[in-house]
Formats: structure tokens, sequence, C-alpha cells
């Protein structure tokens, strides 16, 4: 097709109202105009300005293995820069982005990632321990402690004592008023710079990393620094390519970003699963039948059936620096182009019958690299991919393992939107027995 100098399709409606859409219902918006334009439309969305959003598995392709110096995701995640700090990998491009990366992938590897699990398995099995049987329960915010919890401790390495208690209660506090819906819109509206000044925002983020530097400075004086596996650890002992060892605002927004990146978006996506499964009672049941007889492959594909059907994040943004042809279109430097993970997991030609929960399908073809995207992809490729997997897995395994659960209500829980991640509505309401 011949590239057409204009921005594809786009609702009629004015920026204003395609805002407050977004805000309360992201995915009825990109579904709607799916519908409507087809798989390659505009939306116009207040702070961020024009998106083109793209569902088309070729064309999000080209988005993530295009030159990270013309899309640029760093840019496009402007918004949580004044929260998380200059030097986050989330809101970094091209070479300083690069160079950030390469230090806090290490951690993230497959061998230290068997580390975190005696970790992991632990937190899991006392809180679930701990749950109540044969009353309504809400599991998301527990959900939330629990994957806080193995942040801390997997992360910062600290475990119990009163800098834990401060630290969690700092970060839970400071997390609260960023994943708060009623948020969302004046942070579209005028921008995080502005909202980074609004006092009970800098005096959170001012608490967090005091705690956060303290911290850092006990770690750099730990003699026993070259034996711990903690992630703070390894970034205290890591160098750049120069040589020059990571400063203490440097680490201090990673952690963070870490933080902010790795918690709230895990423990979302095991209320989803939990909610998913409770309402397929046989789906369930064969989650634990295989469970107890030691298999995995049927739990890894409830992973990735519920990160497909309800995917934490709807979006990822990339920002043009420069002019490019997509898809038939010429878009201009500015614009963002929008690869919509809700969209090509709804895609009939990709996932027969789409809103049915079906972990078989994973059985019986793997996820792909362009049609399976709710980690993203390229070399923005979410870090805590491997980690959030095998944190579910565990959480998971041991749930079904040891608690029967049941709905209070057997109608399915619809999305609620909080900040950035879609969240059950009701919290993922249980019954424990
Ligand atoms: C189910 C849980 C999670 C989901 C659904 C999720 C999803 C995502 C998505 C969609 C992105 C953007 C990717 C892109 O722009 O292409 C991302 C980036 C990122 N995620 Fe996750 N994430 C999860 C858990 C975690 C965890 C546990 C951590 C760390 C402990 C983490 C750390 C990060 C970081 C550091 C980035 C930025 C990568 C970069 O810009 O280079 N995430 N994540």
């Amino acid at each position: 097709m011949e590239a057409q100098n204009w921005l594809p399709p786009r609702p009629r409606m004015s920026r204003a109202v395609q805002t407050a859409i977004w805000a309360r219902q992201a995915q009825w918006l990109l579904s709607q105009s799916r519908r409507r334009f087809g798989p390659m439309f505009t939306l116009e969305i207040a702070y961020e300005g024009k998106w083109v959003i793209v569902s088309d598995p070729e064309l999000v392709k080209q988005v993530f293995t295009g030159d990270p110096g013309v899309f640029h995701a760093g840019e496009g995640n402007d918004v949580l820069r004044p929260l998380l700090g200059e030097n986050s990998l989330l809101v970094l491009d091209e070479a300083p982005h690069m160079s950030q990366r390469k230090l806090l992938l290490p951690p993230f590897h497959g061998k230290r990632m068997e580390g975190y699990e005696a970790t992991m398995r632990e937190i899991a099995v006392r809180e679930i321990e701990s749950w109540p049987t044969g009353v309504p329960y809400r599991l998301r915010p527990r959900m939330q402690a629990m994957t806080l919890e193995i942040i801390i401790e997997t992360v910062f390495g600290v475990h119990g004592g009163d800098r834990l208690d401060d630290l969690r209660a700092a970060l839970r506090s400071f997390l609260d008023l960023l994943t708060n819906p009623r948020m969302l819109v004046p942070m579209l509206a005028i921008g995080p710079d502005r909202i980074r000044l609004y006092p009970p925002f800098r005096r959170r983020v001012d608490r967090v990393a005091e705690l956060i530097l303290a911290v850092v400075a006990g770690r750099r004086r730990a003699a026993d620094l070259a034996e711990r596996d903690d992630i703070l650890s390894l970034l205290v002992a890591a160098h750049h390519e120069d040589g020059s060892p990571m400063s203490d605002v440097e680490i201090h927004d990673e952690l963070l970003t870490l933080l902010v990146a790795g918690h709230e978006t895990t423990a979302t996506a095991l209320s989803w699963a939990v909610e998913r499964l409770i309402r397929h009672p046989e789906k369930l049941a064969r989650l634990r039948e295989e469970v107890e007889a030691g298999e995995d492959a049927y739990l890894t594909a409830t992973i990735q059936e519920t990160l497909r059907l309800r995917p934490v994040i709807s979006i990822v943004i990339r920002r043009l620096t420069e002019a490019i042809e997509l898809g038939g279109y010429d878009l201009p430097a500015g614009v963002a182009v929008v690869p919509s993970i809700h969209l090509v997991h709804r895609d009939p030609a990709i996932y027969p019958e789409p809103e049915r929960f079906r972990p078989e399908r994973f059985l019986e073809a793997p996820p792909g690299t362009y049609t399976w995207i709710p980690f993203g992809g390229g070399v923005r490729r979410c870090l805590g991919a491997a980690f959030a997997q095998q944190e579910m897995a565990i959480v998971l395994r041991e749930l079904v393992a040891r608690r029967t659960i049941t709905p209070t209500d057997p109608a399915p829980e619809r999305n609620f939107r909080r900040a950035i991640t879609e969240t059950p509505r009701r919290n993922a309401e249980v019954v424990l027995g």
C-alpha cells in the first residue's frame, strides 16, 4: 500500500473526552476503536499527545525490533520520571538506557533466579497460611503484601527488623498514592512535573528516598558484600563500562523502579489468575491435580493464559524521534506508536474464541514473540518477566495445594483501572477452605 501522509483514523471525540474514557475504560476504548477503524488508529490523550495504536503482530514486530534511537520508550514513559528519578531504566533511552540495562540484567539471570526461589516460597507459604477460611476474603491486597515482601527481600536483601518495617510502610504509602485511580486524570492533565510538587507526593517520595539511601549506605559498608546475592548488593558491586561504580542516586532510582514495576503488576496478575480459575472449576481441578503430581506444564499454561486474557498493562509506548513509514502511513516525529497488548491478545485470528479462558491453548502451541506480549518486547522487554512468572508459579502452586477456593459470586469480576494497571473490580474476592 502506498504511504498516506496523515495519521490513521481517530474517534470523533474531543481530547478531553478521550482522556476521561481512557482513564476509566481503556480496554473498552481500545476494543471499540479497533472494531470501528481496524488494526491501526489514533487516540489523543491529554498530557501524552497523539498515540497511534497498532495491533497487527507484523507491525508490533516492526516496532519492537525498530531502531531504539527512533522508537523512544523512555520518552514514552516520561510520566514516571519525576517519581522514579532521572536514572530510572524505564525513562532512559539509547546509550544511557543500554548502559543501565546491562548493569541490571545479571541479577535477573536464570541462575540468580533459582536463588530467589526459596525466599519466594517461604513468604508465599507464610502468607497463604495466614488467610482465613469460610468467609469472603479479598485476595488482591494480600497478593500485594506478598509481592511487596518478596521484592523487598530479594531486591534489598533486608530480612526482618525495624528497617524492614519502616521501608515497607513508606513504600506502601508511596505506592498507594501512585496507584490511586483518582490520581490518573490529574496526572494526565497537568503532567508529572507538577504532580511531583504536590505536598503529599513530595513527602512520600522524600521519605522513601531517605530510607533507600540509608540501606544503600549500610550495604556499601557490609563486610559480606561479595557473598550476598540480593539485587542491591549486586548493584553496589557492579561497574559501568568505564570502571566507575553506580552512584547512590543511580542505585536509588533503579531500586525504586524495580519496586514500582514489579510489585503491583505481579500482585494483579496473581489476582486475575485466581479470579479466572475459580470461575472455571474444571481448570482449577486440573491445575491442582497436575501440581500435586509434580507437573508444571499446566501451571505454566495457566499463567500464560491469564496474562493473555487479563494483561495487567494494556499498551506499551514508543515515541518517534523521526518520521517513519508504518502500516502504509507516514507518521511524523513526535507522535507515539503504541502496540496494544490488549488488542493483540484478543485477536480471533491469533486466538480462536479469544474471550474464553483456556490454558490448554498454550499446551497446544507455545506463545509467540509478537502475539503474546504481556511483557512488551525488544530491547525494552520487561526485565522482570522471568522473575514475575517464577513468583506466580510458586504462589499459585502453594495456594492450590493448600486451599480450596470458590467465588463469592459466580459473575466474573470486571476490570477496574488503577493508574497503569487493570485490576479485578472486586479485588479477587474468594472463599477459602
Ligand atoms: C506480571 C508481572 C509484570 C508485568 C505484566 C510486567 C509488564 C511490563 C511491561 C509491559 C513493560 C514495558 C515493556 C516495553 O516497553 O516493551 C515492563 C517493563 C519493565 N519491567 Fe515489568 N512487568 C511485570 C513484572 C516485573 C517485575 C517483577 C519486575 C522487577 C522485579 C519488572 C521490572 C521491569 C523493568 C525494570 C522494566 C523496564 C525495562 C526497560 O525499559 O528496559 N517487571 N514490564
